[in-house]
């Protein structure tokens, strides 16, 4: 018999063939859209690091996210940018604070039509742009910032936020998050844990789109990214203390840590395409150095591959009108 014996090739020969024997796959359910809403907003502000994205207006907000829900995206996830800092980042806890206000208005609007999730963080609040309260010295203490979570947290249940994003990566957040939904009677509203989440220069355009106020960085709390190990224990501790999913982020410099953590958990793990992920792309496809929409699915497919359930993006709605 003639060289090759094995021919890989054959089963890339037509599009039936390859779509056929495809691993992965990319559907619109996978997608989770991330919004970001202004407080007094009269117009919708376009993120100048993000082409494409906008800090809504409370009504640009409703008809953006009944178009994801059209295009079949599996959720939203909210993220709130106030008029007025404080050191505690009380507008969190506020029910008429802009998250909650925009949670209610989307619950309004989509229903139960899809999962609408809240970032449960105070670094869109805080005057200093911090993820907690600080301490005397101005480092960020821990344990005080649990008892703000729990409260933000019942602020956003009762908000109608089906699922709560803990990003802080202050130890114990999830189980004082769970103690705090329970006690309020929330125990159908679940938490999509930030369980590993690095410390990131690709965070940089989400920064502008929430105007954070932060100097310096969150090196005492996010992860450093020369570890794994590291995230397979924040696993282990945000699942006994009741994550009902667990999240990887960023994604795409993260895809080995994302596949550790696929290969463990016992619940959905999600993984999240953050802004500069996004701005990567967007920007190199402006100056037209590459292929933007192929490379779009190639990056989400590459995070899908890697072991992520969902997907958070900023082209969810875009992309799952295109996966008809
Ligand atoms: C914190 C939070 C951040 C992001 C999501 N939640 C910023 C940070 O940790 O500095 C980043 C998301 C992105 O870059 O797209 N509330």
């Amino acid at each position: 018999m003639a060289f090759p014996h094995h021919r890989p090739r054959r089963l890339r020969t037509t599009p039936a063939l390859r779509r056929l024997v495809a691993e992965t796959d990319l559907r619109p359910r996978h997608l989770v859209l991330p919004m970001f809403v202004k407080e007094g907003a009269a117009e919708p502000v376009p993120v100048a690091s993000m082409p494409g994205v906008v800090q809504h207006t409370r009504d640009s907000l409703r008809k953006a996210a009944v178009e994801a829900v059209q295009a079949g995206v599996g959720g939203l996830i909210l993220f709130g940018v106030p008029s007025r800092y404080d050191a505690t980042g009380s507008a969190a806890c506020d029910p008429d604070g802009v998250l909650n206000v925009a949670l209610r208005d989307v619950r309004a609007e989509v229903g139960d039509a899809t999962v609408v999730m809240a970032d449960t963080c105070l670094d869109e609040f805080t005057d200093h742009g911090h993820c907690g309260v600080l301490d005397a010295e101005g480092r960020v203490d821990n344990d005080a910032t649990l008892a703000v979570y729990a409260e933000m947290a019942v602020a956003q249940a009762e908000a109608g936020a089906h699922l709560l994003g803990p990003s802080g990566m202050m130890d114990g957040q999830v189980g004082v998050i769970r103690e705090a939904l329970d006690a309020a009677g929330h125990v159908d509203t679940g938490i999509l844990a930030y369980t590993v989440k690095y410390t990131s220069a690709f965070y940089g355009p989400f920064r502008q789109a929430v105007e954070s106020q932060l100097a310096g960085d969150r090196k005492t709390y996010q992860q450093d990214g020369a570890n794994v190990r590291e995230s397979l224990r924040e696993l282990a501790l945000d699942l006994e203390e009741g994550a009902d999913m667990v999240m990887v982020k960023p994604a795409m410099a993260y895809l080995d840590v994302l596949r550790a953590v696929a290969e463990v958990a016992d619940v959905p793990v999600a993984a999240y395409q953050v802004s500069g992920e996004y701005a990567m792309v967007e920007a190199a496809a402006a100056n037209g150095w590459i292929e933007r929409d192929r490379t779009v699915l190639e990056t989400l497919t590459a995070i899908r591959r890697a072991g992520a359930d969902v997907v958070l993006t900023y082209w969810a709605t875009e992309v799952a009108s295109r996966l008809d």
